[in-house]
């Protein structure tokens, strides 16, 4: 008896893991924003690259675009009657997350390279406060 239920939470424990290992849909998008963004923040006063980053940034916009479609997994835990406005306050920080991009791009093609610097912090402020809020501990 004893061994089965060893054989059982070792069973259930691989289960949890496997079930971690895997990424959400919306885990995805943000590994692509995560990629994107980096390469961004690594080149975005190299005037040289300029149509690059501007690719980049279109890139990174349309994961936001898909991520701001997906519900975080920390959803299923808000109660029922919370859930509409957890989803609403999410989308509305996705919004504000593609306009900082948006105004990136504005930045860049003036050849503000000192603004678009601002509006990486201003993204990894909008990151940091998202995760907080949205993402399951
Ligand atoms: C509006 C701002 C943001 C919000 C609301 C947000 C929300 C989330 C949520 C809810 C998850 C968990 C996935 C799930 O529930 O299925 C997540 C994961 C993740 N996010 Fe974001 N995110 C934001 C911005 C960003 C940005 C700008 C980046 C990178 C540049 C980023 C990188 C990641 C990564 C890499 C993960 C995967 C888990 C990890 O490795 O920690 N996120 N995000």
């Amino acid at each position: 008896m004893k061994i089965l239920s060893l054989a059982f939470a070792a069973t259930l424990l691989t289960g949890m893991t496997l079930l971690h290992a895997e990424d959400s849909p919306l885990e995805g998008q943000m590994k692509i924003l995560a990629k994107d963004t980096k390469q961004l923040s690594q080149q975005i006063a190299d005037s040289s690259q300029q149509q690059a980053n501007i690719d980049l940034i279109e890139k990174i916009r349309s994961a936001v675009l898909e991520a701001k479609k997906l519900n975080p997994r920390k959803t299923a835990s808000i109660p029922a009657t919370d859930q509409a406005k957890f989803i609403a306050d999410y989308q509305a920080q996705m919004d504000k997350l593609s306009d900082a991009y948006a105004q990136m791009e504005i930045a860049l093609k003036a050849g503000n390279y000192e603004e678009a610097r601002n509006l990486l912090s201003t993204v990894g402020s909008l990151k940091k406060e998202g995760h907080k809020k949205f993402k399951q501990d």
